[in-house]
């Protein structure tokens, strides 16, 4: 049986050998023209004219297109306030003006140079602290998130903090940029080939704007070289362009994006400024606190108000707090309008507890283990800020092991003695969590549908609205589909993604694709195996009449007597058996259907954030890292020397999977919090764009011992073969690198000075902030 097996990704092997295909790995057709899309020089302004007579003129360029080309304009994920190209005002540099199409793909550089504008330039905001003072308010999130009395709370604390706290944003930094292909089709119809998590999406989008109805546009997605949240809404516009020359051309049009020119134009993740206040007793117990979160949307909503929520979904980490005030607010920007990016959100509300916490241990003298241990939601403690109870709370289990497994208090002192009496170099260490809650909080997103078929030679087919974007889905499903019918994975093909088999389909997101997928391949898979086992009923009984469909052989059939292993069908009573391959050629001569298709919906879940009511998450994926740093004083450069991380996932589908899962996520977080810098210039520029100034870990930048284990958790009973969702929560354990930093740092507080060490810990800022404490 497959379920809870190692078994490889599917594209393992041809992700190696290139033989796995990418947008850009297709064929050009012989006709085919090439996109290149042109953005403005300046980050805020007006448009008044755009020169093109020059680029017109150049041999290979075949036409230009502006919004007066398009039917509907604009767009967003949850408030269409985007265009889609300029009409008038310019909301960030690079934002696209027109698009062009030329023959040649090699000449595509030269001919966007070719392009003037008239633009009446203004003065743009860039940074949240401008935007803060000038009132930029773009959404407000309606409520706080309030328990208990806050005011009171204040009042008995024996100390009170208060503080604000930045994080920068993140280039997603996946390895296939925005691409799109679009092939013109019968009857104005248009096939569209997209590196999207958002089939429908942009299915629905390229109609919109071309005209079409819904019906005649087909998005296919057979895999991406990466997403990370950053393909969830904005590879929609990228298909547009595409589809948008292939129906004025009736050509094959292919848009794919520069490496240089996808870091430039398209969203990141959000910086937040956020401010708080802290009040707590001698022992560290935080008795209230108040938060409020600012994230710079950028030029436009995208999906903002959304990953705002989610930030102060997770303003309380995993900690409980019995006093609370949580506000959100997020600000426009002439700044690409920022995105999804795993976490949604989640990291940057969680980094402001986690660092709190670090001060608060470093304000008392105490060791921050023991004040995150008395801090985290307890068993009679669990009520969150939003209302929902933490159910099957592992905290308490996961701290208490991964302070024995990772050696914790012999190596604080070992570093509190090397600290002491070396110089030149610090250490530090710190222990940070997640709990992470699982549901997309738009309710209407948590559903999706599956569709299988079961083939004469014993074979599978699975297809469902999810995206295979390196996280390893589809050997999930494939896994999912095999285990129900007793065969190998071998034998089941996870088919290309596409809105014709599966409509109305969720992107692939909120880390719930094999949650919901999943639970949906089961359903469809049940259906026929309940005819199935009907059928061998039927014919271990000998009663099998010429045709079956006078049967009833369709609901829920599934007898625990009859069960499907190694590719054989036994009725445990009797110790009759067949073989699958005999049964299904049965049932296909008595006309029975070898197809299911299911529809599925996560229960329960909805939260209101008009009346901060309902359930919000399904249920929650927690974990704890352990982090040790060793910083170099001279040059503020910072090792991680050991990461010991200790996650809840139920029972893993596939253990391998979801260990590479939370390696990539946990690496993926800490490149956010130290080397990965946005840099700008105070046009709005973005000047590291391209891998030789933004710098994400590289292999040397792994934690040198790294332990990942997961923790055994049998009383989750609430999702797909009890397992939990894995995608995003690790990406926030990259934190207890950042705290590690700041503890080994205090170690150097001559001024007894609170800490302002800000994220990304660069080694600038580290060494900056050495010399701050020093009073250097
Ligand atoms: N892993 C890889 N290799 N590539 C990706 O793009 N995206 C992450 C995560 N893991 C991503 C990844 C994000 S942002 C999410 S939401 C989840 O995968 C989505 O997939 P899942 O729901 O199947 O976990
Ligand atoms: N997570 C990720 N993506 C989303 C969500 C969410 O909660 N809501 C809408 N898109
Ligand atoms: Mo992930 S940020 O929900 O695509």
């Amino acid at each position: 049986m497959s379920i809870g097996k190692n078994i490889k990704h599917d594209s393992s092997l041809a992700h190696v050998t290139g033989e796995s295909i990418f947008i850009d790995d297709r064929e050009a057709l012989a006709s085919e023209v090439f996109v290149g899309v042109v953005g403005s020089p300046v980050a805020c302004g007006t448009l008044k004219k755009i020169y093109s007579q020059k680029a017109l003129e150049y041999p290979t360029c075949l036409a230009v297109y502006t919004a007066k080309d398009l039917v509907v304009k604009k767009w967003g994920a949850i408030v269409h306030d985007q265009p889609l190209l300029v009409e008038e005002e310019i909301g960030y540099i690079g934002e696209p003006i027109c698009i062009f199409a030329c023959s040649n793909r090699y000449d595509l550089e030269e001919i966007k140079k070719l392009f003037t504008f008239d633009i009446l330039a203004k003065e743009g905001v860039f940074t949240l602290e401008e935007a803060l003072k000038k009132n930029n308010l773009l959404y407000a999130a309606p409520k706080p998130f309030v328990q208990g009395d806050i005011k009171k709370g204040f009042e008995e604390s024996e100390y009170i903090l208060e503080g604000s706290f930045y994080s920068g944003g993140q280039e997603h930094f996946y390895m296939e940029s925005q691409a799109s292909v679009a092939y013109p089709m019968e009857n104005g119809q248009i096939e569209v080939h997209s590196s999207s998590q958002h089939p429908s999406e942009t299915q629905r989008l390229v109609a919109e704007a071309l005209g079409l109805s819904f019906q005649q546009v087909v998005c296919i997605v057979k895999r991406l070289g990466g997403g990370f949240g950053g393909k969830e809404s904005q590879a929609a516009p990228i298909a547009v362009y595409a589809a948008l020359v292939a129906s004025k051309f009736n050509r094959a049009a292919r848009l794919i994006l520069t490496k240089d020119e996808d870091m430039k134009i398209t969203g990141k993740r959000h910086p937040f400024y956020s401010e708080y206040k802290v009040g707590f007793s001698n022992e560290g117990l935080i008795n209230a606190l108040k938060v409020k979160l600012n994230a710079d949307a950028g030029a436009y909503l995208d999906l903002s108000s959304s990953i705002l929520e989610r930030a102060m979904f997770h303003a309380d980490g995993a900690y409980y707090l019995q006093n609370v005030h949580i506000e959100g607010r997020a600000f426009k920007t002439n700044n690409a309008s920022n995105t999804a990016y795993r976490g949604f959100g989640g990291p940057q509300g969680n980094m402001v507890v986690e660092s709190i916490l670090e001060d608060i241990a470093l304000f008392l003298k105490k060791d921050s283990f023991d004040i995150r241990r008395l801090n985290i939601y307890q068993n009679k403690n669990t009520k969150t800020p939003y209302g929902q109870d933490l159910e099957n709370n592992m905290l308490p289990a996961l701290f208490d092991k991964v302070l024995i497994s990772s050696d914790y208090k012999k190596r604080l002192t070992q570093i509190e003695h090397w600290n002491n009496k070396k110089y030149g170099s610090l250490k530090g260490i710190s222990i940070t969590a997640v709990k992470f809650g699982i549901a997309f909080t738009a309710r209407f997103l948590n559903q999706g549908s599956a569709l299988v078929n079961l083939h004469l030679d014993g074979s599978l087919q699975v297809s469902t609205g999810a995206i295979e974007m390196g996280q390893g889905i589809n050997t999930k499903l494939g896994q999912i589909v095999a285990h129900c019918f007793g065969v190998s994975c071998d034998v089941v093909q996870v088919m290309t993604t596409s809105t014709e088999k599966n409509h109305n389909t969720s992107p692939t997101a909120a880390s719930s694709g094999s949650d919901i997928n999943g639970a949906a391949a089961l359903q469809a898979s049940n259906q026929i195996k309940a005819r199935l086992t009907k059928l061998a009923q039927l014919i271990f009984k000998n009663e099998i009449s010429d045709d079956l469909n006078e049967f009833e052989l369709g609901d829920s059939n599934l007898s625990g007597d009859i069960v499907f292993v190694d590719g054989q069908v036994k009725e445990i009573s009797s110790g009759k058996k067949l073989s699958l391959k005999e049964l299904i050629q049965m049932a296909y001569f008595n006309r029975v259907s070898l197809g299911g298709y299911s529809f599925y919906k996560t229960p329960e879940v909805g939260f209101s954030k008009e009346t901060v009511e309902g359930k919000a998450f399904n249920y929650y994926t927690q974990g704890v890292a352990v982090s040790e740093v060793i910083v170099d004083e001279y040059t503020g450069e910072v090792k991680v020397t050991g990461t010991d991380i200790l996650m809840d996932l139920g029972r893993p589908l596939n253990p391998g999977i979801d260990k590479g899962q939370t390696t990539g996520a946990f690496i993926q977080g800490m490149g956010w919090v130290t080397t990965e810098k946005l840099v700008y210039d105070n046009k709005g520029n973005l000047l590291t764009h391209s891998p030789t100034t933004y710098k994400i870990p590289n292999i040397q930048d792994t934690p040198r011992t790294f332990n990942v284990d997961f923790i055994c958790n049998e009383d989750n009973q609430c999702n797909v073969h009890r397992s939990k969702a894995v995608g995003e929560p690790p990406f926030l354990l990259g934190i207890s690198v950042w705290t590690a930093i700041k503890h080994a740092l205090s170690f150097r507080n001559i001024k007894n000075i609170n800490s302002e060490l800000t994220s990304p810990a660069t080694n600038e800022t580290v060494l900056v902030e050495l010399m701050r404490l020093k009073g250097v």
